[in-house]
């Protein structure tokens, strides 16, 4: 049965958005709620699954048994908390909108305005999904994420490569309904040989429910 696959597995999955400090009051974000990730844990913890959230800046609570929930702020905490948990873990799905750049120095004090210019270097952060599919043996699976706003399928297929995942969900920004902050998503999976299955508009809960069944059915 559904509930027996997934019975014992250890999945991490990691949510919402990263804040990368500018000073003590001020930070750059995304408009990532955290929702499709944590819909994600709560139907893999349903199932069974043994599961570690690793969760960005949200403002949802979760509480279920299975759940252990990992709490931190930017892309680094994030890296160095998934990098660790990832050798124990069955599977990743990295739901996670992680910031591709911080500032490059953050201010000790607040920033005052003396009307200059202000400049904030940023400088690349790590790439977490990259990074777990170099760590990744043959028993473990890699599911990432892809919003694209152009040229959807391409840039997923390279993701797939370059990134070394098994499977990546797809939403587009283009569908109304799905996305950030919306109860709904529309998605397709793609896997490695290229083979695409796409699924309607409904809940997060139910995207999740497809999500799960594709990777392990
Ligand atoms: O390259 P892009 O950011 O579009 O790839 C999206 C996928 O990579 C998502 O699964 C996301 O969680 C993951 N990612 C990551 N670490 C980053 C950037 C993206 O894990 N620094």
């Amino acid at each position: 049965t559904k509930q027996e696959v997934l019975s014992k597995k250890k999945i991490l999955i990691t949510a919402g958005p990263t804040y990368e400090r500018i000073d003590p009051v001020r930070f750059i974000g995304n408009y990532s709620s955290g929702k499709m990730g944590f819909a994600l844990a709560e139907e893999c913890a349903v199932r069974g699954a043994e599961v570690t959230l690793i969760a960005g800046p949200v403002s949802l609570t979760i509480n279920h048994p299975n759940i252990t929930r990992i709490d931190v702020e930017s892309a680094e905490e994030m890296y160095n908390a998934s990098v660790k948990a990832f050798p124990a873990m069955d599977v990743a799905i990295l739901c996670a909108a992680v910031a591709d750049f911080r500032p490059e120095e953050q201010y000790a004090e607040k920033v005052k305005r003396n009307g200059d210019i202000l400049n904030i270097s940023l400088v690349p952060n790590k790439d977490i999904a990259a990074s777990l599919g170099k760590m990744k043996k043959a028993n473990q699976l890699l599911v990432g994420f892809a919003l694209e706003t152009n040229d959807e399928e391409n840039n997923a297929l390279k993701k797939i490569v370059k990134k070394n995942l098994d499977f990546i969900v797809l939403n587009s920004l283009n569908d109304a309904g799905a996305g950030f902050k919306y109860d709904t998503n529309k998605i397709a999976i793609l896997n490695r040989n290229g083979e695409r299955k796409d699924f309607g508009l409904k809940s997060k809960k139910d995207v999740a429910s497809d999500i799960i069944d594709e990777t392990f059915l």
